[in-house]
């Protein structure tokens, strides 16, 4: 039988201490880094928001696995374990593990990529945006326009503008293309779905 809970069905092992600032200093800190979160000291932020990449905590199971883990420089059992879960998942033949999202993207676009491509998106991240333009493409922005109005209540706000993409691609040729890119969800677009 499943109960809904008004809690969070866990207990929490381990707690991190986190700097307590009044609203005042805060103020100062972020103007002190040019309103550039990239530029604040840790110890400075009290609540962080400014990424959900490894960030989140990591449940009992997780740690103990981390325990059974094989960690061999080669042919380890535990990355044979992702790659038939992620092959099960995608269907794709051939897995290629990053440590992060951005190395990732460095190497897709530097094979995807390359002068005179252009990408479009709903948004591209901001990682995404400079790895494409790193390479010597064009990345182009097309977001609904409904995804710009925040108060607005609508079904898929993280869709591109489709009229927009056609006008695209008909204006620089399918061959010049590099990607379409629908990111899900849209965090650099509100977070839109
Ligand atoms: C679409 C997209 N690409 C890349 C990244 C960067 O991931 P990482 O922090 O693992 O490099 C993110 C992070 O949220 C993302 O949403």
């Amino acid at each position: 039988m499943h109960f809904k809970t008004i809690f969070e069905p866990f207990k929490i092992k381990t707690v991190e201490p986190i700097q307590v600032s009044s609203e005042s200093e805060r103020r100062q800190y972020i103007k002190d880094a040019h309103y550039n979160t990239f530029l604040l000291d840790s110890d400075k932020v009290m609540i962080d928001f400014l990424t959900d990449s490894g960030t989140s905590a990591m449940s009992a199971a997780q740690w103990g696995a981390m325990m059974q883990g094989d960690e061999s420089y080669a042919g380890a059992r535990s990355w044979k374990r992702m790659e038939a879960a992620i092959a099960d998942l995608t269907g794709f033949q051939y897995i290629l593990p990053t440590h992060q999202g951005r190395a990732g993207e460095r190497i897709l676009y530097s094979v995807l990529g390359g002068p005179g491509k252009i990408f479009i998106s709903n948004t591209h991240f901001d990682t995404t945006r400079a790895n494409i333009e790193y390479s010597g493409s064009t990345a182009i922005d097309i977001p609904i326009q409904e995804a710009l109005d925040t108060a607005l209540e609508y079904p898929f706000k993280g869709n591109m503008d489709i009229d927009k993409l056609k006008l695209l691609v008909a204006k620089h040729g399918a061959k010049n293309i590099g990607a379409v890119i629908l990111t899900v969800t849209n965090n650099s677009g509100g977070g839109h779905r």
